[in-house]
């Protein structure tokens, strides 16, 4: 049975229950209602460049293997068996040319398709091979080089799923003719805490930067006067997008870098050109967002993860460094570099965060503290169309794309998915 989830919400007063992030049935819900249909964030393009090229991820928490197959297209499949359900593949990446589970050895190749059964001979005669490949995800497409698919094959096409974030998110994955890559691996680790903790602070929260994160901005201070001169009351927007993404942006006449290297390589002019003053001066800029559900990403950091769900109390986060194809090395590495040194697994900033959800997550298990009703009021009432950037932004300092965050997580929550619905 499904939860009308309609009760845990007031948002037009800003107001949410705070069951919505440890209810393990409500959790059961949100894997069938939220993440089966979505559009959810597999891989980069450049993980993958010759013919048997995998990946291992997750869709929810549905295994999946992300390959490429010998047309040199990607494909998704469940990672799962259809004999008894076996991981077919247990590495985290590499290149193959068949999955071959290690249970009784049925073998796929990289299309999906199911090419060996030792002692087929004793199968019935209506047992049809065809039939018993890999299950394959309903639709995969890219956007810049991020990959993403859908068990749904009812859900619109990626770029329409997309919105109005895109034009934000061009400002990371456009700055560069030819494209971005990611460098130096997969970084993953787990947090106690519910996912959505982290998908809504990407999407909406800077009002915690200058608490959270007062300590390392003392020691990144470029005057060493600690974070009030450079960022309380930071000027700013944040973009709240009607299909729940969600991104927030200091707003910065020059843009900047704030690792040297990184800064001292861009044309600036070259840049305006291409992306647009506004864009150069706010999106690009210290930002942060949440494509809805658990896809989210810092610009200048160059860090792009997943919060992948792993019960309500407890979030994977696997995180990657994106950079600019036509950077130099020298310069791919800065990035690299500065993005672990802030946002990595022991990263100064990525610390505050981790913490803080699991301390929420943390009190969140008794009755009458787990129930209680939160506030996000936060920039009620003041968000616009600025005739600058696309789409209803606000102040920086907001809760706007987080109610809208969950405006969406609720109406998917209270919406039979195409699963659900009579044939
Ligand atoms: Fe895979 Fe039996 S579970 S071959």
């Amino acid at each position: 049975p499904s939860v009308d989830v309609g009760a845990y919400f007031d948002l037009d007063r800003g107001l949410i229950d705070r069951t919505i992030f440890s209810d393990t049935a409500l959790y059961r819900q949100e894997l069938r209602r939220v993440f089966a249909p979505s559009w959810l964030f597999l891989a980069h393009e450049s993980q993958f460049s010759k013919p048997g090229d995998f990946f291992t991820t997750y869709m929810g928490e549905d295994p999946v293997i992300v390959t490429m197959g010998r047309d040199r297209k990607l494909r998704a499949f469940l990672n799962a068996c259809r004999h008894r359900g076996m991981r077919v593949c247990r590495a985290d990446a590499g290149a193959t040319k068949a999955f071959t589970c290690s249970y009784h050895g049925w073998a796929y190749d990289t299309s999906g398709k199911l090419i060996n059964v030792p002692n087929g001979e004793d199968y019935p005669a209506h047992f049809d091979q065809e039939q018993w490949g890999l299950i394959e995800v309903a639709q995969l497409d890219t956007y810049k080089g991020l990959v993403f698919a859908t068990w749904s094959p009812e859900a619109p096409p990626l770029r329409q799923a997309l919105g109005g974030l895109a034009w934000y998110l061009d400002a990371m994955l456009d700055r560069d003719p030819e494209g971005t890559e990611v460098v130096g691996g997969v970084h993953k680790w787990v947090l106690e805490g519910n996912w959505k903790l982290a998908a809504e602070q990407f999407a909406s929260d800077w009002y915690h930067v200058n608490i959270s994160h007062a300590s390392a901005l003392m020691v990144m201070s470029p005057t060493g006067k600690g974070p009030k001169a450079e960022i309380v009351q930071t000027p700013g927007r944040q973009y709240t997008d009607p299909l729940g993404h969600g991104h927030g942006f200091p707003t910065h006449p020059k843009s900047r870098f704030d690792d040297r290297v990184v800064h001292g390589h861009y044309d600036y002019d070259v840049l305006r050109e291409r992306l647009g003053d506004a864009r150069v001066e706010g999106p690009m800029t210290t930002g942060h967002g949440t494509v809805f559900p658990n896809f989210s990403y810092l610009p200048v950091n160059g860090s792009i993860r997943v919060w992948h769900p792993k019960g309500p109390d407890k979030m994977e986060v696997w995180a990657w460094t994106l950079v600019d194809r036509s950077m130099p090395d020298e310069v791919k590495d800065a990035q690299r570099v500065y993005n672990l040194r802030t946002f990595g697994p022991t990263g100064i900033f990525e610390q505050d965060d981790g913490e803080n959800w699991s301390e929420v997550q943390a009190t969140a298990h008794g009755f009458v503290s787990g129930s209680m009703t939160l506030n996000y009021q936060m920039g009620l009432g003041l968000q616009t169309e600025d005739g600058i950037h696309p789409g209803t932004t606000g102040h920086l300092y907001s809760d706007g794309a987080a109610r809208g965050f969950y405006t969406r997580w609720r109406d998917l929550m209270n919406t039979p998915a195409w699963h659900e619905k009579d044939s």
